[in-house]
């Protein structure tokens, strides 16, 4: 199986080796796990399926867990999110099975989380929740193999929520992307400059006075809000979640429905995890040009089949940028397919912070070979230590230090007889 690949040109691999080497500079904190991994190899023989965007991130990741002694084979977690230097430098340098290709069809996205289920798992690494689902639907008679698998992202989390009510779920799921050093940095800082990143390469337009408007401020939502308005953008929030719209009115944005929302507009995002949340009725209204894009995990945020049949052509405009022309004259500009904009028109989030949520995967395929047996299939978040262990090497490798409690303030915390 480890000589296996479907990848676009192996003659990429050394463009895709110089930038992993680049990104691996900003990934301290997996360095010192891939260091130690590489001593200790705590995943020695685990047949692995990895099943993540293929970044110059995900290519350090892979190679920590190569360094740990696991057998890998990695696919696309989007059939628009593959860097094929990447997959060809993974293949050709690192000895990984990689069947990724950027663009691919459905049928081949889904032919490939299929040759992943053949390579027979004991450790799942997902993003989004494909290769479990598929596992769970067209593979139970490899349960028994799976000792568990992590989830990186807040979509994945949501689908093995409802696997686990309908008694779907067998074996223990670590949600990595609910780790602290996970979602308060990769779901904020990283979607917020990278989804920027991303409409500006597809589009080269200037965002300074233009309004833009988030739909749903979760994490993604609050970095994305909160980096536009950086860049000198106006921003409406759209939510329907009270506690989180009442944040952004607080945080100091304008916030309304989207019904309200869609004739402002100059550009949308995004970035809820639910289904046509743009959908055909907004976008007859919105104003001749604007600009639409997704930052959530699955491409059906928008409603692009309404938009089609409100429209009489589609036609490529720059890479990655398409424009609807509408039968009413006016035209609706649509990036990345109504993909991840950041990881189809960009490179997704910078190595910086995907450093921590890696720190974090990759601890969780230890964690769980460390606990075999013993979690009970559910939903597991990795043990707070870790997450605080991770921050701990992260401060140090940017060289920032900070306070300990003394014992006076341990004391004061563990008494209750002081007050007023
Ligand atoms: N998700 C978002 N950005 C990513 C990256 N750079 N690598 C892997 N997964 C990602």
């Amino acid at each position: 199986m480890s000589k296996q690949y479907d990848i676009k040109n192996i003659e990429l691999a050394d463009e895709g080796k110089r930038r992993i080497e680049w990104a691996e500079r900003e990934m301290p904190v997996l360095r010192l796990i891939r260091e130690r991994f590489a001593k200790e190899q705590p995943l020695k023989g685990i047949r692995l399926v990895a099943c993540a965007h293929v970044t110059t991130e995900t290519a350090n990741l892979v190679r920590a867990l190569q360094a740990a002694g696991a057998d890998s084979v990695l696919i696309a977690s989007n059939p628009l999110s593959t860097q094929d230097d990447v997959a060809a430098a993974l293949v050709k340098y690192y000895g990984v099975s990689v069947f990724a290709i950027k663009g691919e069809s459905t049928e081949t996205y889904l032919r490939h989380v299929e040759m992943a289920l053949d390579h027979k798992p004991q450790i799942i690494i997902d993003d989004g929740s494909d290769v479990v689902a598929t596992l769970v639907k067209h593979r139970p008679d490899q349960i028994p193999d799976i000792i568990g698998s992590t989830e990186e992202t807040t979509t994945g989390i949501v689908r093995l929520r409802a696997m686990l009510k309908e008694g779907k779920l067998t074996f223990p799921a670590i949600a990595v992307n609910d780790a602290q050093t996970k979602h308060f940095f990769d779901n904020r800082y990283g979607t917020g400059q990278s989804t920027l990143d991303g409409i500006i390469r597809a589009t080269n337009i200037l965002l300074a006075g233009r309004t833009i408007v988030v739909v749903g401020y979760g994490w993604c939502g609050k970095g994305v809000a909160m980096r536009g308005r950086g860049m000198g953008a106006n921003i409406i929030v759209t939510e329907i979640n009270p506690v989180k719209a009442l944040e952004a009115v607080m945080d100091g944005f304008r916030v309304m429905p989207i019904e309200a929302a869609a004739v402002h507009g100059d550009i949308f995002i995004t970035v809820t995890g639910n289904r046509h949340v743009i959908d055909k009725h907004h976008f007859s209204v919105m104003k001749d040009g604007v600009i639409v894009c997704n930052s959530g995990h699955f491409d059906l945020e928008l409603n692009l089949v309404g938009l089609k049949e409100l429209s009489s052509e589609v036609k490529a405009v720059r890479q990655w940028t398409e424009e609807y022309r509408l039968k009413s004259g006016k035209s609706v500009i649509v990036l990345g397919e109504g993909r991840l904009v950041n990881l189809a028109a960009a490179e997704g989030h910078p190595a910086s912070v995907m450093d921590m949520s890696f720190a974090n995967q990759a601890l969780s395929a230890e964690y769980l070979i460390k606990k075999k047996g013993e979690l009970e299939p559910n939903i597991h978040l990795l043990p707070v230590e870790i997450d605080e262990e991770i921050a701990t090497l992260k401060l140090a490798a940017m060289d920032i230090k900070i306070d300990q409690l003394t014992s006076e303030m341990v004391e004061y915390l563990n008494s209750w007889q002081t007050g007023t």
